[in-house]
């Protein structure tokens, strides 16, 4: 997808389709009204017959506009201007890109980015836009013949030239969300026969070639016995994949700087071990890694926007399988932090290959970690589809975000990470049970993480209800790489502010 800003001549411009705005009651956009004044009121004629009433979702496809060179004009649906909402304009690039790939349109010129709204800069509507043409031109064809014909060039219009420094980097920043969350989107989408631990591994190396301030090291069984991982190695047993670990190290800032972590899940299929689990969907078992995917779409975002602070990305990768030699419901495993675990179910397994790394974390003396996982089944049930489970041990990290999270129009949720709920995980054999019983399965979950994180400035992100959509649209959904990476512009003084 290639996206440009510029200022055009609508009368004289000659583009496949030109598509403009309608706001709720008939009410002409400016671009819309342009073109009515330009075409001799075609437009408002138009909609006194009530073909489209301007609210979101709606649109008109327009050929040959009297007085205009371009070939068609769609009126896209934007609903009331003043109080349009992150998700507003989500949905209204959403359905245009929708449109004008049903009408096999492969390059086009936008002029939504005009709206008058209370909470949106028109630099941040042209980001949302750049965003979401990413977003939904994405197609997963690496193993597919079909490839469906869609949108691949889009010029949007800045309507006022004292603007265009802002929207350039309103657009550079929604590119590199793009690319990164569809980065994220591509390995997620990967089935789990193709994307191992060592696929990952393969990836994360690619990176580093490519991009120059970015280092990746993958730490081998060998070393992670070394360093007594023995949590996330009983996880690892059951598999005949070896596990890996992989580090990448980002350095766009001082090297006296220290590092914002970030934490990804990387189970690459998740059968449930020896605890197996039931035969229904567990094929979207796969995306048990989207945690890890998210991690390293906002390391390929952060390379591209080059972002003047450093950053580490770890991902503990695994694939979790039933085997004569995997760990088994009762086994006594003693982690990294030399703390004692009793796995009381194999299919809890998310926690064991995080808490390694968590306590790996320390050594970056990192400023926040973040982990970020598909942890609970508990957390589709509290939260749903919409936010993400946000629990951390600290309020400030929890409120910045929070607030990314609106910002990038990609929320999160808090619930309670209460000593209250703790006593669930006790256990007669070991400092710790795996598990804390059917109440409050995902607080449960993060409070057995916070007793590895007891020297960070931590936040976990449950995302097992965002990370990817079952049923028809069955597909990773590259979320929070937008949250996170929202989160660390808004470390880097005001400059990403638009
Ligand atoms: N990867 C799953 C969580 C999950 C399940 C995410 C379904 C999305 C949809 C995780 O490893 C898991 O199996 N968790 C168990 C924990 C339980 C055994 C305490 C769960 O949620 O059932
Ligand atoms: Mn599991
Ligand atoms: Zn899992």
């Amino acid at each position: 997808m290639e996206i440009s800003v510029k200022t055009l001549n609508f009368e004289s411009m000659k583009t496949p389709c030109l598509v403009v705005g309608v706001y709720d009651k008939c009410k002409l956009s400016d671009s819309a009204k342009q073109i009515d004044s330009i075409s001799n009121n075609f437009i408002s004629k138009l909609l006194q017959r009530g073909d489209i009433s301007g609210d979101i979702g709606e649109s008109l496809m327009l050929h040959d506009v009297p007085g205009m060179q371009c070939e068609r004009v769609l009126l896209a649906g934007c609903g009331q201007a003043s109080e349009l909402s992150h998700q507003g304009m989500q949905n209204i690039i959403n359905n245009v890109a929708t449109e004008l790939n049903k009408s096999k349109i492969k390059s086009a010129t936008l002029s939504l980015a005009d709206i008058n709204s209370k909470t949106l800069s028109n630099s941040m509507q042209i980001r949302i836009l750049s965003e979401g043409l990413h977003h939904n031109t994405y197609q997963f064809s690496e193993l597919k013949k079909e490839n469906k014909p869609s949108l691949v060039k889009v010029t949007l219009h800045v309507a006022d030239k004292e603007q265009m420094k802002k929207a350039k980097l309103a657009l550079d920043i929604g590119n590199a969300i793009g690319i990164g969350r569809n980065t994220a989107r591509n390995l997620g989408n990967l089935p789990g026969n193709i994307c191992t631990p060592a696929y990952l591994a393969k990836q994360a190396k690619k990176y580093e070639t490519k991009y120059e301030k970015l280092k990746t090291t993958i730490l081998n069984q060998k070393e992670m016995e070394k360093l007594g991982m023995g949590s996330l190695l009983a996880v690892a047993k059951g598999s005949r994949q070896p596990p890996k670990f992989i580090v990448m190290e980002y350095s766009g800032g001082k090297k006296t700087d220290s590092p914002y972590v970030l934490v990804g899940k990387g189970v690459t299929f998740d059968s449930g071990g020896i605890s197996i689990k039931a035969g229904a969907a567990m094929d979207e078992m796969k995306f048990d890694m989207c945690g890890a995917a998210s991690v390293m779409g906002a390391m390929v975002t952060v390379n591209e926007l080059k972002l003047p602070i450093n950053v580490v990305t770890i991902v503990p990768s695994v694939e979790n399988m039933p085997d004569g030699d995997a760990c088994k419901p009762g086994d006594v495993v003693t982690s990294m932090s030399g703390q004692t675990i009793e796995i009381l179910n194999t299919d809890a397994e998310g926690r064991l290959i995080l808490c390694d790394a968590l306590s790996y974390s320390e050594k970056f003396k990192p400023k926040s970690v973040i982990d970020v996982a598909t942890l609970t089944g508990a957390c589709v049930i509290a939260l749903g589809a919409h936010p993400a489970g946000l629990l951390s041990n600290q309020q400030q990290l929890a409120d910045q975000l929070l607030a990314a999270g609106t910002e990038a129009g990609d929320r999160a949720w808090q619930l309670p990470l209460w000593e209250d709920y703790q006593d669930q995980l006790k256990s007669n054999f070991a400092d710790m049970a795996n598990i804390g019983g059917r109440e409050a399965g995902t607080i449960t979950a993060a409070c057995f993480l916070s007793r590895f994180t007891k020297k960070l400035n931590w936040a976990h992100l449950d995302i097992a209800g965002v990370a990817w959509h079952g049923g028809d649209k069955k597909g990773a959904t590259g979320r929070p790489v937008p949250l996170l990476t929202q989160y660390l512009m808004q470390r880097c003084d005001k400059q990403y502010s638009i």
